[in-house]
């Protein structure tokens, strides 16, 4: 596993269902985490192509992307990347981890 830096707590993994997203405010941020299997994803809680909840789409979790439920952009949850339009800039990601059941999220 590699080395983070000071992670928050965001809960226990088995509080995530796999394959829906959720919206959570953290410090000063709106996040959203997905949980596929034992993996976890977080990226801003913020479509970039206009200000919109991602937390409201459907997670697919064969190709581990999140749909924005406004116009239908996808973005990768490896690296918030968007893959269709109308989105064309990435979401903001950050590092995720299971440790001892519990998922944690580094801010950095
Ligand atoms: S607001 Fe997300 S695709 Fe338009």
């Amino acid at each position: 596993m590699t080395t983070l830096g000071p992670a928050v707590d965001l809960g226990a993994l088995d509080d995530f269902t796999s394959g829906e997203a959720r919206q959570l405010r953290v410090e000063d941020r709106v996040l959203v985490v997905v949980r596929i299997d034992q993996d976890v994803y977080v990226l801003d809680d913020r479509c970039s192509h206009e200000d919109f909840s991602l937390a409201q789409g459907e997670v697919d979790v064969e190709t581990c992307e999140i749909e924005c439920a406004r116009h239908g952009a996808m973005f990768d949850l490896h690296d918030g990347a968007p893959t269709s339009l109308p989105a064309t800039r990435p979401v903001a990601r950050y590092d995720a981890r299971v440790r001892d059941g519990r998922v944690e999220v580094v801010l950095s």
